[in-house]
């Protein structure tokens, strides 16, 4: 696995040890933390003012409703899911389609670590240093053709493995989509690990989508197909609820969703007596995105 080191600015001090040492032994496979793109670069300088959740809260309050409902559900219950072997089927509007192993994407891929803020349309946050490789590079790989103008995404539906799929809470499979230009951004990740280990079931394993300026749900989980596409694909909470939950879906405290206010966020560990913190444009992604809505109604394109 080929390691890209361009973060060593971001997780200090307050860096838990085995982390601190996993990085190390990262930069020692690196290649000198070349070929930084200026783009993501800065966002990651911004970064370096972001404090991560513990390992604790990011993997044990989650959202994967194939193993239940509740809060600490898919903790308890994602152990039964088999992430090895896995395949991702890319097909579409690609130039080689396929049944892509997962172990040959880690090969080919270049893993780095991206400190982001994590916002959930239910109004809690996170900030997650996640490992992975940037989503454009797995579809350049696939050869994206001209025509292509979305990217949509499917989670493994495995009954026996998933309990909580047995009950109708969405039209199963779990379904996401992007717009090409979303999907091709820096900044978007197909994320394989956290704090340096692989990336546990319940949060995604073997490998999830993370958008940092959209709400959680679309961060599609344990990802079974990728198509290419030139119609804006389907997505699961849409599907369910299209009056609460836009395609876009990107972060802006100024649309509220239709029962609370996005005005604001409650960061998680934070304790009982925290305070809410205001939620940014874009999640705070605004410098870095903004250019891609240009032109656009975001209260109408929500
Ligand atoms: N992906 C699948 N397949 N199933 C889900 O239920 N929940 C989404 C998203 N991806 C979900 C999913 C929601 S609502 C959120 S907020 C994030 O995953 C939660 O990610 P986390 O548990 O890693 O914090």
């Amino acid at each position: 696995m080929a390691h890209r080191w361009t973060n060593t600015l971001t997780l200090n001090d307050a860096t838990p040890r085995d982390v601190f040492l996993n990085r190390r032994q990262l930069i020692a496979g690196a290649a000198a933390g070349v070929g930084l793109v200026a783009l993501a670069g800065q966002a990651r300088a911004q970064d370096a003012a972001l404090e991560p959740n513990s390992y604790e809260d990011i993997t044990q309050y989650n959202n994967y409703y194939e193993f239940g409902t509740g809060k600490t559900d898919p903790a308890a219950n994602a152990h039964t899911l088999t992430t090895s072997p896995w395949e991702v089927q890319i097909d579409g509007m690609v130039d080689k389609p396929g049944a892509y192993a997962m172990a040959d994407i880690m090969d080919a891929m270049t893993i780095e670590e991206r400190i982001y803020r994590f916002r959930c349309v239910e109004a809690w946050s996170m900030v997650i240093p996640w490992n992975g490789f940037e989503l454009a590079d797995l579809l350049d790989m696939a050869g994206v053709q001209s025509g292509a103008k979305y990217v949509a995404f499917e989670t493994a539906l495995r009954p026996d493995e998933m309990p909580g799929v047995r009950f109708p809470v969405l039209d199963w499979p779990y379904v996401e989509g992007l717009r090409l230009d979303e999907a091709m951004h820096p900044l978007t990740i197909m994320a394989t690990g956290i704090y340096g280990k692989d990336i546990p079931n319940q949060n995604g394993a073997p490998m999830r989508l993370v958008v940092p300026w959209k709400y959680g749900f679309k961060s599609i989980k344990s990802i079974v197909r990728i198509t290419l596409t030139d119609q804006e694909p389907p997505t699961s909470w849409n599907k369910a609820n299209a009056r609460e939950y836009g395609f876009y879906s990107n972060v802006n405290p100024e649309v509220s969703h239709p029962r609370w206010s996005q005005a604001s966020e409650r960061v998680v560990g934070g304790g009982l007596f925290a305070k809410r913190q205001p939620t940014l444009m874009f999640n705070g992604y605004e410098e870095e995105v903004a250019s891609l809505y240009e032109g656009m109604d975001l209260k109408a394109n929500f």
